[in-house]
């Protein structure tokens, strides 16, 4: 059986009763000590296969820690990381990251080619329908614009292979599976690099 959203949601405590809780950023700061070595100490990471979270949808931010307590976005990093989150260090930890400065990663060895092919791509798959016109995310769909480029690269693959289960309707796994080796390592260079 396929999860519906609103089943997620209960399962959360999310939107059956959207006003029945405040998350706390500040809690959420605290908890967020534990993330700083990996995400960068205000949530701006300096490794390329370390997402960076500042400034990320606060929705997104929940749902994928909730995927990796529960093994359905499978990782061994931060499965055991997420393991002894309770649901509301979930929601402090997101109100947290989203409410950072979203930063730009350093524009190094853009490749111009290449980001043109991914734009072209970009609007073909028509990725912004979901991801918002400046690829900045709207509730559930992530920022993808200024995201590490090996990270981008690395979740497009698995969704393709399956190995990243997407959410709802499974968004990701059909705007993925089309996609060729070459397409993601251009889309992923447009995304990081994007102006
Ligand atoms: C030892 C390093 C490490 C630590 C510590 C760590 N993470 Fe992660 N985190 C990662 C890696 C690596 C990934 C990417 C996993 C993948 O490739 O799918 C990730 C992914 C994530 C994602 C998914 C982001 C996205 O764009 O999908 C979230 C959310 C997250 N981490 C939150 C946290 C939080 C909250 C903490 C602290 C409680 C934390 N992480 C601690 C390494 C770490
Ligand atoms: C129908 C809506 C939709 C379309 C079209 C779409 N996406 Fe997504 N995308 C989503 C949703 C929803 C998620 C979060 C899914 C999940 O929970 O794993 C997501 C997740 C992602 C992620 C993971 C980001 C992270 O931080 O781990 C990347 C990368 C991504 N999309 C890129 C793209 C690209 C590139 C395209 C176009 C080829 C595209 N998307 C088209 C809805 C969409």
């Amino acid at each position: 059986m396929r999860m519906t959203w609103a089943m997620l949601a209960m399962g959360l405590g999310m939107s059956a009763a959207p006003h029945a809780w405040a998350a706390d950023a500040a809690a959420g700061q605290a908890r967020a000590e534990a993330c700083q070595a990996c995400h960068g100490a205000q949530g701006i990471s300096e490794n390329p296969e370390i997402p960076t979270l500042a400034g990320q949808q606060d929705k997104y931010l929940q749902w994928q820690l909730v995927f990796f307590r529960s093994g359905r976005r499978a990782n061994e990093i931060m499965g055991p990381m997420a393991a002894d989150l309770s649901d509301e260090d979930i929601r402090n930890l997101g109100a947290y990251f989203a409410s950072l400065p979203a930063g730009t990663p350093p524009a190094a060895d853009i490749d111009p080619v290449l980001r043109q092919a991914g734009q072209a791509l970009a609007e073909q798959h028509r990725c912004a329908a979901c991801h918002n016109d400046t690829f900045s995310g709207k509730q559930a769909a992530p920022a993808i614009a200024h995201q590490h480029r090996d990270y981008l690269a690395k979740a497009l693959a698995d969704y393709r292979s399956g190995a990243r289960p997407s959410t709802g309707v499974a968004a990701m796994t059909e705007a993925a599976s089309s996609l060729s080796d070459d397409d993601i390592a251009a889309l992923a260079q447009f995304l990081a690099a994007y102006q």
